[in-house]
């Protein structure tokens, strides 16, 4: 009895509200604690590019408060960065509305994910590629209650291949003074208030981009979210990742979780195919679908016209089997009876 109490008590006061990181209490146990992590409809996924289906979804649009400077309190969750609006300034709400959405959302946060090197930290993955990082504009419609993300990829390059940037880009400039300021913000709970042009941040590739329905990619994971994954990804240098690695966390990432029945849709005609057979296996297995289907119609046809005595043949071969059949119902029926 005593026992009992006991183990319920541990397990009470370790089901705290953060029982969970990027590290011992990593995304691979999160629903040790947060059941919802292991639901069939959760975020991230690795998109494959030849398993998406086309719909024809209407473009994004932006509301004009968009090129505004807007006030954001940005604070260390314990986790990441996250930018809400600040409430002491009377600010327009940041309002989308169109790319296949049901109504007009409003921003509720935004905040990155990021990895260890150049190579990882993007949530989602595209054929098992990721990105640098990855942000996340987080969206609400406030009459149902639906939650959409945006997710615009991070890339960045190894120092070796540095490649030339347009200095003058609005949005990495931008984003440079989001970078400048968030390394300040090392501890949990620091925070401050500081101005960003969400036009800039946002940039202006919004045209092409996957669709699906997940889930929150951190505890308690609650699904029900559409996600929005933009094709175009923002370059970034790797020195702005290196201030998060160094001053914020080292990473803060989920791996792509199990697709089960979802169907990825793409709002563009021509997709791009992996370079790697494997993440193409979904459009070989559909193929091969259809070429079993007409092996087997073009087989008959082919038994049929191909010569006169194998016309003859397979007629016999259905007659022999049909009488077979026949017998064996007889049979059963017969043994039946007399048991
Ligand atoms: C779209 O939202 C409206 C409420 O604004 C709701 O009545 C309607 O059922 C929604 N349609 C779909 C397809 O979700
Ligand atoms: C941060 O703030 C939250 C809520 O106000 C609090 O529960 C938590 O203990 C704080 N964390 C630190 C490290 O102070
Ligand atoms: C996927 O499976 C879930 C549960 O098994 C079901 O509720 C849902 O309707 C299915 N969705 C599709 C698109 O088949
Ligand atoms: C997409 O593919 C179609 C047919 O394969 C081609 O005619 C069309 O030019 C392509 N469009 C783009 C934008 O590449
Ligand atoms: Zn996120």
């Amino acid at each position: 009895m005593l026992r009992g109490l006991f183990i319920i008590f541990l397990l009470s006061s370790t089901v705290s509200s953060n029982q969970w990181n990027y590290g011992q209490l990593g995304p691979d146990i999160w629903s040790d604690y947060y059941p919802l992590c292991a639901g069939n409809s959760q975020s991230p996924i690795n998109i494959l590019t030849a398993c998406t289906k086309y719909r024809n979804l209407k473009p994004f649009q932006l509301t004009s408060s968009y090129d505004e400077k807007h006030y954001f309190t940005l604070r260390n969750n314990g986790h990441t960065v996250i930018g809400i609006i600040n409430q002491e300034y009377k600010q327009s709400p940041l309002v989308i509305a169109g790319g296949g959405l049901n109504g007009t959302f409003e921003f509720v946060n935004f905040h990155l994910h990021w990895g260890e090197n150049y190579k990882s930290g993007s949530e989602h993955q595209i054929n098992g590629i990721k990105y640098a990082g990855e942000i996340h504009f987080v969206y609400l419609n406030r009459l149902t209650s639906q939650m959409a993300v945006l997710g615009i990829f991070m890339q960045s390059y190894a120092d070796s291949e540095a490649i030339r940037l347009d200095e003058n880009d609005k949005t990495r400039q931008e984003w440079q003074r989001y970078f400048d300021i968030t390394q300040t913000l090392k501890s949990e709970n620091d925070s401050t208030v500081f101005n960003l042009n969400f036009r800039s941040l946002i940039g202006d590739n919004l045209a092409d981009f996957w669709r699906y329905q997940g889930s929150l990619t951190t505890p308690p994971c609650s699904e029900g979210v559409i996600w929005t994954i933009f094709k175009q990804p923002i370059v970034f240098l790797e020195t702005q990742f290196r201030t998060l690695r160094d001053n914020i966390y080292f990473e803060d990432y989920r791996g792509p979780q199990p697709l089960y029945n979802r169907t990825v849709y793409r709002n563009f005609h021509n997709e791009t195919l992996s370079s790697i057979p494997d993440y193409n296996r979904c459009l070989l297995d559909s193929q091969n679908e259809k070429l079993k289907d007409k092996s087997l119609v073009f087989g008959l046809i082919h038994c049929s016209t191909h010569s006169f005595f194998l016309f003859l043949l397979c007629f016999y071969s259905l007659i022999i089997f049909a009488v077979f059949i026949f017998f064996k119902l007889r049979y059963s029926i017969w043994k039946k009876k007399f048991e």
